[in-house]
């Protein structure tokens, strides 16, 4: 990878070092110009190319379910994360006494769909973090025979713990519950394989580790598993021939497609087809590998820094996101002294929260330690004195 030309792709980084694609993004040039020129369309033109569009929506959905390895007929377009959660939670066909499994470092996006069931007679167990860590017997011991889903983060927001897809997955076809994944965290860093990977529903949204377009989303949902669910919305797009707009018969998509309720956001599905293709001519394998690297460099330099890691370094527990704390200085004033530098981090749970994308480079991993370094020594001696 020619990492000066896939840089050109990403104007952000001329102005930034950009360390929060845990948060929200810097669009690639692509995505944008892609959402642009579909506006430009319907400012000249109205809906004089419409075909055009809806061929460039199902192109968008061809490329994002190659990036997870899915069928294109497995992912429906959705508002965000929250409403592809949303739709799993209430078109599982629950029976009062029911429960569903989440985990106490989920992003609350992952919390109150769940949570709202209660009025359907279902209750949400919660297992606890053990050091920032999810362990899969915890899990294991919260199942009984009543669960009929798990639902967690591919990669915790906060810190960064990457759960294990498959243990978790393959726990679930056991014990004959539904595994709901966030993957919000993880989709664009890391690689998956969702036709291996024993899960039924993965939802996302485009404005992170995707570089695209805010408040655009997906859901993965496993096509054997289309027939036992009650679609919670069903709405004029849901049908088959839903352009014949008043022969009004309720037959469902065969595909996940019968979760897109309504009409489409054409500039953000445009978007996110361009930015996802991106990320498949750098490659999955790639960007995970740089990724890794990128934090491996980060936490040796944090170290030497005299920060304290918040993430786990276990093999298959990293992902992007370090989170870091400092004894004598709080992350607030790190993160303060890192923006006026033109460096993008946040404070997530008492630590800063650090999130490069594969086009970051070490030297600016350095750059940015030693504005860590520097803001620490200073509160440190501030302390001290
Ligand atoms: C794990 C996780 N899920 C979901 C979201 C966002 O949800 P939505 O796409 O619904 O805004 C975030 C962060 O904003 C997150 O970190």
């Amino acid at each position: 990878m020619d990492i000066t030309s896939v840089r050109q792709e990403l104007p952000a980084v001329e102005n930034l070092i950009h360390l929060n694609h845990a948060g929200v993004s810097p669009m690639s040039r692509r995505c944008a110009e892609a959402v642009k020129a579909h506006t430009d369309d319907v400012l000249h033109n109205g809906t004089r190319h419409s075909a055009q569009w809806r061929r460039g929506v199902e192109r968008s959905r061809q490329r994002l379910a190659r990036l997870m390895g899915a069928d294109p007929a497995e992912i429906a377009f959705t508002k965000n994360t929250t409403h592809g959660i949303i739709i799993a939670a209430n078109s599982i066909p629950w029976r009062d006494g029911d429960n569903v499994i989440i985990t106490d470092l989920e992003f609350p996006a992952n919390v109150y769909p769940w949570l709202s069931l209660e009025r359907r007679g279902v209750e949400t167990r919660i297992v606890k973090h053990r050091d920032g860590r999810i362990l899969v017997d915890d899990v294991r011991e919260a199942i009984d025979a009543r669960t009929r889903a798990v639902a967690v983060s591919w990669v915790e927001f906060s810190n960064g713990f990457r759960n294990n897809m498959h243990a978790l997955g393959e726990l679930c076809r056991e014990r004959g519950a539904y595994f709901v994944v966030d993957a919000i965290q993880g989709l664009g860093a890391l690689q998956i394989g969702v036709a291996d990977a024993p899960l039924d529903f993965l939802a996302g949204a485009a404005h992170k580790w995707l570089l695209g377009p805010t408040g655009f989303g997906y859901l993965y949902c496993r096509t054997a598993i289309l027939d036992e669910l009650v679609p919670a919305m069903v709405g004029w797009r849901s049908v088959v021939d839903a352009d014949e707009y008043l022969d009004y018969k309720l037959e469902l998509r065969p595909d996940a497609g019968r979760f897109e309720e309504g009409g489409c956001n054409y500039a953000s599905a445009l978007g996110l087809g361009e930015a996802v293709g991106l990320l498949l001519e750098v490659g999955p394998t790639e960007i995970e590998r740089r990724v890794l690297r990128l934090t491996d460099v980060l936490i040796e330099e944090l170290l030497r820094a005299g920060f304290e890691i918040r993430s786990s370094r276990a093999s298959g527990e990293r992902s992007a996101i370090v989170s870091a704390g400092h004894s004598q200085v709080a992350p607030e004033v790190v993160v303060a002294a890192l923006v006026r530098e033109n460096m993008i981090a946040v404070v997530r749970d008492g630590a800063v929260r650090l999130s490069p994308h594969f086009y970051n480079t070490e030297e600016e991993m350095h750059q940015v330690v030693a504005v860590m370094r520097a803001t620490c020594s200073v509160g440190a001696r501030a302390a001290a004195s």
